[in-house]
């Protein structure tokens, strides 16, 4: 085990043990074999290191990714530990799919995806095929497998719509929806409830906000913490599509996880849909200055007109529901989250040069930002 990956698994314990996790939930999972959809990602890729923990060497964490969010084929992001078995294989695929619930599966965490709102405008069908055909066949191969929980990685951003009364609750739903990806969630939540009225299986929704942290390799489609902080560690100017007074509800990566471990216990989260958010506004402005004095970045900003379908000026999530139904418990402040996830870069930073997917001229997000 090198320095950098202990220090992955160190961060992720520390933070389980500080959590406090009840007892019934720690037996739970132990000795499970569990697959994590997505896992080499950036939630995912925290994800496997909790559950690795949780359920012990009698148990293992089998995931399932086809690497596409990394610009080379490798899965540098999966810490290897000896309960966690990665299969480098499609949702879409029926022959990797046969081969994983060989493994006698009794949770799935689905988070694979294509991600996200730009990747989708660009790629509208693809964005259909993995986001509503994966999670069909996943879904079906659930149902035959007959296991207890399937949890589904939803998004707040694809639920709520644009203008919506703050914080956004969960009974709020729009049907003014911007991008395909932000459509597919929403559909695939649809799908999660049409399986679990259906065939009885116990499904729980859990819509994630603006996640940040170790984990995440930048990218033209990646989210703006990862990518702001790339652009400032190589000296570029960030470039704030917008006015920067637009806000978003970070959400650090492992209270996610904290949310993800508690809705997969708790019997009052199934065939239920709730926020998993840290519940505060950060502006984007604010947020990007601190990346700049963090890094010592000179360069300074640039303002750029906003995307077309980015029109949410504000985001703040109620976690109130969350907190009822299953005892969530976000408790990392911004800036405390965001110095670890300048640590990790600074970690990893030669295999983040390396697989960070930028393709100058694709994606109409950065093209013309963006400098080899
Ligand atoms: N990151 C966020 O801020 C955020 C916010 C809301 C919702 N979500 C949802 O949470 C989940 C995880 O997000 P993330 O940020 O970790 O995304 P990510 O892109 O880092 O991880 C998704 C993983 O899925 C894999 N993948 C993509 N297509 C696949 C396919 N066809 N078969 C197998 N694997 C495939 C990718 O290689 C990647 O490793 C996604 O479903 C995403 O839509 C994320």
């Amino acid at each position: 085990m090198n320095d950098v990956n202990g220090k992955r698994i160190r961060l992720v314990n520390e933070y389980l043990s500080e959590v406090n996790l009840n007892s019934e939930l720690v037996r739970y999972y132990k000795g499970r074999n569990i697959l994590v959809t997505g896992g080499a990602g950036a939630i995912g890729s925290n994800l496997i290191l909790a559950l690795s923990e949780m359920v012990g060497s009698g148990g293992k964490v089998v995931i399932l990714d086809n690497l596409s969010s990394i610009k080379e084929k490798k899965a540098w992001n999966v810490v290897p530990l000896s309960n966690i078995m990665f299969v480098g294989g499609d949702v879409r695929s029926d022959v990797d799919l046969k081969r994983i619930f060989k493994e006698d599966i009794t949770i799935v965490f689905h988070l694979a995806a294509f991600f996200a709102n730009q990747n989708s405008v660009d790629y509208p069908e693809t964005s259909v095929d993995v986001d509503i055909i994966g999670l069909i066949k996943l879904l079906e191969y659930s149902r035959i497998a007959r296991v207890e929980k399937f949890i589904y990685a939803s998004s707040g951003c694809a639920i709520y719509g644009s203008y919506p009364k703050l914080p956004l609750k969960e009974d709020f739903v729009s049907m003014h929806l911007t991008t395909p990806y932000q459509i597919n969630k929403m559909t695939g939540e649809m799908y999660c409830n049409f399986y679990a009225h259906h065939y009885d299986m116990r499904i729980v929704n859990c819509r994630f906000f603006n996640s940040y942290g170790p984990g995440e390799v930048p990218g033209q489609y990646r989210n703006v913490i990862p990518n702001f902080i790339y652009w400032a560690m190589k000296g570029q100017p960030l470039p704030i599509t917008g006015t920067g007074e637009e806000t978003r509800d970070f959400s650090y990566v492992l209270d996610l996880i904290q949310g993800l471990i508690k809705g997969g216990f708790y019997t009052e989260a199934v065939g239920e849909n709730f926020n998993l958010a840290a519940g505060r506004e950060i502006s984007i402005l604010e947020m990007a200055k601190l990346v700049n004095e963090t890094t010592g970045n000179k360069a300074g900003l640039v303002f750029m007109p906003r995307r077309k379908w980015d029109t949410k000026p504000r985001l703040l999530a109620s976690i109130e529901k969350a907190q009822k139904l299953i005892n969530y418990d976000p408790r990392v402040e911004f800036k405390d989250g965001f110095l670890k996830n300048i640590e990790w870069f600074k970690d990893n930073w030669e295999m983040i040069e390396k697989m960070a997917d930028f393709y100058p001229g694709m994606s109409s997000a950065v093209r013309g930002i963006v400098k080899k």
